[in-house]
């Protein structure tokens, strides 16, 4: 069954963007930058074959991992938001069952680097803590993904992991890997007092 976001207030607005579910009609905007010559090089699935894409972007389990991210109207990335059980002893899994999330992004590159993914990250985090009410939050990438990692350290996750040669890349051979986490203290921590 596709996760079910509905306990949020979509959509969810930052300073300058919007966030909310994705659709099927988010396909053509979503194609037009994942299919951008570099976006796809330390991603789990790089896209150059549009009936390929569509058909993966159709499955609704898929779908309902993916957010998108909109300044003024126009789609300008996505990001992916997977609820997970923690582990857990088997006595206690019930309480471990949907707590936290694994995250993601893609900024499309005509507007990166002027802190869109940063702004809609620290958005993506109050989606998972103060919309889902999860426990902790975590992301991970290839180490030589710096853009990505740097990401992760500006929004307040720490690095729990550095794992060496664990992750093969489609065309580098078995890299390096990195994973950050944050729990929902840690980020009540870091909101400013109204
Ligand atoms: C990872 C990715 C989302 C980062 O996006 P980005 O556009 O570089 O991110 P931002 O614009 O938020 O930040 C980039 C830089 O701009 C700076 N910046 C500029 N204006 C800013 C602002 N108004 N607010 C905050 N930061 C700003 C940031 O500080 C950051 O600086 P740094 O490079 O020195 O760390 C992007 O590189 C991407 O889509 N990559 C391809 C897909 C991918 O690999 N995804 C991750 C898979 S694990």
């Amino acid at each position: 069954m596709p996760q079910d976001l509905s306990a949020v207030d979509w959509p969810v607005r930052t300073e300058r963007l919007s966030i909310r579910p994705c659709t099927i009609d988010d396909l053509e905007a979503t194609w037009r930058f994942r299919s951008a010559p570099g976006v796809g090089e330390w991603l789990t699935q790089a896209h150059d074959d549009r009936a390929e894409y569509e058909e993966r972007f159709r499955d609704p389990e898929r779908m309902a991992l993916i957010l998108v991210v909109e300044r003024e109207g126009e789609i300008i990335g996505d990001q992916m938001l997977v609820i997970e059980d923690a582990w857990a002893q088997v006595e206690v899994a019930d309480r471990a069952r949907a707590v936290q999330a694994e995250i993601g992004w893609i900024i499309a590159p005509d507007h990166s680097g002027r802190g869109y993914a940063t702004e809609a990250a620290e958005g993506l985090l109050g989606i998972c803590f103060d919309g889902l009410g999860l426990r902790r939050v975590t992301a991970q990438c290839f180490a030589d993904n710096v853009a990505s990692w740097r990401l992760m350290e500006r929004i307040g996750m720490r690095r729990e992991e550095y794992a060496v040669r664990d992750a093969l890349h489609r065309s580098r051979g078995w890299l390096d890997a990195v994973t950050y986490a944050i729990l929902a203290d840690e980020w009540r921590a870091r909101q400013p007092v109204d």
